[in-house]
């Protein structure tokens, strides 16, 4: 057996387990941040939310180390959505402990137990153990974050520099956290802004309390070239210094020292103003306690899946963005492709998009992680893209491609809100944090064929 957790639990109970526990799920994955909790006491028993997931896979592989309580974890919010589950599972692969919170709302936990399978197998492969990987099905803005957080806490004595006083504080095996647990539909954002605005926004700052309160200052957040607005329409690379929170005093190549100051214009919708209030937030909190480092990473646009075929995107909503549509194109949920916009200024009229595999965000999220623990200063942003443009049509074309057939698409009007060209500089995360895209627009495009062929197919 892999693990030798009080908690672990075998598969064919862990099926059972969860299911005793749906009535909890749907309570939480209701919007806490206006003040009610289902958990007037909150409780995290083993047997309802806590689970080391052992698959057959994972009987085989090498032994885990025993825990001794002092091992650090990596917590990921939002773990078993597509960006969440690629990147939990890159972190089990290179070697982190990780605890996975996720209410369900926007995943399935069928994932859980193939984020698992990858990663154990990747361990009997390289012959090194396999992490440890908890999961809690918990709403991060209920009170049952709290009582997460303090399970991974001990209160310790220390004295403080400037008093000389003995102080007691918390200190807490949760080395980093990642939170990925916003919403992200444009349109929905249109019709629903209060339920935006309560989760990406309160709900942000909620978490950063908590988080404050268990002295857990290392945070990867989750932002997007959204944040950008309309400076993306001057047809140029986005550079991180295109949007800034606060004031950078700056020196030209005379050394003369210039002030710049921020200025944001032409978010076009209340999810983008969300990303926006979420940095300048974090950027607020760092310029006022320097022990924060915090990283927003602006996505571009994430597409593909594993290689393996096992994990994918599969939101329990209508899809909006282009490769979830074209996955139901090729599924055959759809007739065809609506192209929004033929009439752009680019090589063939489509719209320019820097897409980049799925896989290379999650191995950024990692880079990130290591570079703040150890350079990390206050308030950080990069991007999270490839450099290379790539239109609406040859994108279609890389998919049809992969799959060998042609997929129908119907040329409509440019959709509310889209910008012509939106692709990334990609200078400042090569140089600072080391990191850079491995794939191709023809990997993902490959990658995302295999997973359609083999799981979505067939549900
Ligand atoms: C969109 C959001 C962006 C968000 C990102 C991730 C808008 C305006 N922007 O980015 O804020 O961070 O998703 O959720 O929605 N396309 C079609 N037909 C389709 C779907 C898309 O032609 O059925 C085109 C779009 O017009 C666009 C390109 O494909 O030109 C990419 O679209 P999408 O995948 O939705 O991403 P973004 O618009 O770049």
């Amino acid at each position: 057996m892999s693990s030798t957790s009080s908690s672990c639990v075998d598969l064919r109970d862990h099926v059972q387990d969860q299911d005793l526990s749906e009535e909890y799920l749907s309570s939480s994955s209701r919007d806490y941040s206006a003040g009610s909790s289902p958990l007037t006491t909150p409780a995290l028993s083993d047997e309802e939310f806590d689970f080391d997931v052992p698959s057959e896979d994972a009987l085989l592989a090498p032994t885990q180390a025993p825990a001794d309580g002092s091992e650090k974890y990596i917590m990921v919010i939002g773990g078993l959505g597509y960006i969440g589950s690629h990147t939990t599972l890159e972190l089990l692969r290179e070697g982190h402990n990780v605890i996975v919170v996720d209410n369900l709302s926007n995943s399935y936990k069928t994932v859980l137990k193939n984020v698992r399978m990858l990663a154990a197998h990747h361990c009997k492969v390289n012959n090194v153990p396999m992490p440890r990987l908890r999961f809690f099905r918990i709403d991060y803005r209920s009170k049952a974050m709290h009582v997460l957080l303090e399970r991974y806490s001990k209160l310790v004595m220390t004295v403080d520099a400037t008093s000389g006083k003995q102080v007691v504080s918390y200190q807490s095996r949760i080395a980093g956290v990642i939170h990925f647990a916003a919403y992200k539909s444009v349109v929905e954002s249109i019709q629903q802004p209060l339920r935006y605005y309560r989760n990406n926004v309160c709900g942000l700052v909620n978490l950063l309390q908590e988080l404050e309160r268990f002295n857990i200052r290392n945070f990867i957040f989750s932002s997007s070239a959204t944040v950008y607005g309309s400076k993306a329409n001057a047809g140029l690379p986005l550079k991180e210094e295109d949007l800034i929170h606060h004031q950078v005093k700056t020196q030209n190549e005379a050394g003369e020292t210039a002030i710049v100051e921020p200025t944001i214009e032409g978010l076009s919708c209340p999810y983008a103003r969300t990303k926006y209030f979420g940095e300048a937030i974090l950027a607020d909190v760092a310029e006022a306690d320097p022990d924060w480092r915090i990283v927003a990473l602006r996505y571009f646009n994430p597409v593909g899946c594993d290689p393996s075929g096992v994990l994918g995107e599969s939101p329990r909503g209508e899809p909006t963005n282009l490769f979830p549509v074209l996955t139901q194109v090729l599924k055959g949920d759809r007739s065809n492709l609506n192209v929004f916009g033929s009439d752009w200024p680019t090589r063939d009229g489509t719209a320019i998009r820097d897409f980049i595999h799925v896989l290379d965000v999650a191995r950024g999220h990692i880079a990130a992680l290591n570079w703040n623990s150890k350079k990390g200063n206050g308030f950080s942003t990069f991007n999270l893209g490839s450099g290379t443009g790539t239109t609406v049509l040859e994108a279609v074309r890389s998919l049809e491609q992969a799959a060998g057939r042609e997929i129908p698409l119907a040329l409509v009007d440019r959709r509310p809100g889209d910008v012509g060209m939106c692709v990334a500089s990609t200078e400042r995360a090569a140089k600072e944090l080391g990191w850079s895209t491995r794939e191709s627009i023809t990997k993902c495009a490959a990658d995302l064929w295999n997973y359609v062929s083999k799981v979505a197919l067939r549900s």
